[in-house]
């Protein structure tokens, strides 16, 4: 992929030149008491920090934009990238900030006068200051969360403009897709989450590399369910059992939770085994488990970790995600931790500064494991030089 330093070679020096910046700000958000939406975590932001200030050192006029949410392809206050502006002035000052690109229904369908309009500038940039107006002369994409997206804003520029990888993309593609080749071993993956479904995919990819994988969360009890086990009312994805059950016959090293942490009917946390009874709804993964995962992590030279081992955000559930964490902080292994709600766990927990990377994509993260590539590092490769 071309670099900052190719962009710049390949404009004669980015002084003066107006340079579009795509960015995953896809920031969580809550909404204050005063009905004022605030970010509850800036990783994205402060992530994109150094691709942008590189640009602005070298007196480039950046114009930031992002998508936020999925508004329905027209203006919704509600989506609006406000807050975002606000922290970005302070993250990277001097960059200007364009409106959700999703407010327009030619970024997800990617059209073509959408990609024309985005690199001509004519979208403008509401926020920040405007230095200059007008065409753009170079497109970085620094939007890794993003980029497994086919969307106007991450596939349309590279096939218009000069072209680059920023720091943060070039830094994820590198560290995430190396997990598909170059991990050191043995290497071991802890999955969690709600759904299985959404992850057979990359259980089957990270099979074929890692030597073991750990599973809790809501996808374990489709699992368990498919050992033969009662998981009373807990989260299960019945049609999804077979390939639960073929993926346990497959030979790979799965290793499943021993003890839940579990909720009954009448509203009490109960610690139990395997089998759930009916009225009862497994929530976390038990201390139990959490003592094997512990094991599982300290053995390995790499652990990628994505997706919560229970419902975390409740302080009755958290014991399982939370130990996870502690054991990825303590380990002596390179340490990836992918996506959205293990990276916000983590953060809640206060242990980001023992890990390895954490990477500012969740899906993007999963699907360059699965499938080696991404559309929106495609583009990049294909940008025409020259
Ligand atoms: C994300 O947060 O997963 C990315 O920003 C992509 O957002 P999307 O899932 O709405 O496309
Ligand atoms: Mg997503």
């Amino acid at each position: 992929m071309p670099t900052l330093e190719d962009l710049e070679q390949r404009l004669g020096g980015l002084d003066g030149r107006r340079i579009l910046v795509r960015c995953d700000f896809n920031v969580p958000l809550r909404q204050t008491e005063a009905a004022q939406r605030e970010i509850a975590d800036d990783l994205r932001i402060r992530a994109a920090g150094e691709t942008l200030r590189w640009l602005t050192e070298r007196g480039a006029s950046v114009t930031a934009c992002s998508h936020l949410g999925r508004p329905d392809g027209k203006p919704d206050e509600r989506y609006s990238l406000a807050p975002v502006a606000d922290r970005l002035a302070a993250v990277a000052p001097g960059v200007c900030l364009a409106e959700n690109l999703r407010f327009h229904a030619g970024e997800a369908a990617n059209e073509p006068e959408f990609v024309e309009a985005l690199v001509t500038g004519v979208l403008g940039a509401p926020y920040g200051e405007q230095r200059g107006g007008g065409a753009f002369d170079g497109y970085v994409n620094d939007a890794f969360g993003a980029s497994h997206r086919a969307h106007g804003s991450i596939v349309g520029p590279p096939q218009r403009l000069p072209s680059a990888a920023g720091r943060l993309l070039q830094r994820e593609a590198e560290v995430l897709g190396g997990m598909r080749t170059g991990a050191r071993k043995p290497f071991v993956a802890v999955l969690g989450g709600a759904k299985i479904s959404d992850k057979l995919g990359v259980v089957e990819a990270l099979l074929s590399v890692v030597d073991r994988l750990a599973i809790g969360g809501g996808m374990c009890f489709t699992f368990l369910a498919a050992l033969g086990h009662r998981i009373g009312d807990s989260l299960c994805e019945p049609d999804r059992i077979e390939d639960c059950r073929r993926l346990l016959d497959s030979g790979a090293d799965i290793v499943l939770p021993s003890d839940i942490t579990a909720l009954d009917a009448g509203g009490t946390v109960r610690q139990m085994r395997r089998n759930i009874p009916d009225g009862c709804r497994g929530l976390d993964i038990g201390p139990g488990s959490a003592a094997e995962f512990d094991d599982v992590i300290a053995e390995a030279r790499t652990v990628f970790w994505n997706g919560p081992m229970g419902l975390f955000e409740d302080e009755r559930f958290a014991a399982g995600t939370r130990a996870v964490a502690q054991s990825m902080a303590d380990a002596r292994a390179f340490t990836v931790v992918g996506g959205g709600d293990s990276a916000a766990a983590v953060a809640q927990f206060g242990l980001g500064p023992y890990m390895d990377h954490i990477s500012t994509g969740g899906g993007a993260g999963l699907e360059l494991i699965e499938h080696g590539d991404l559309p929106g590092l495609a583009a990049l490769r294909n940008s025409p030089q020259q």
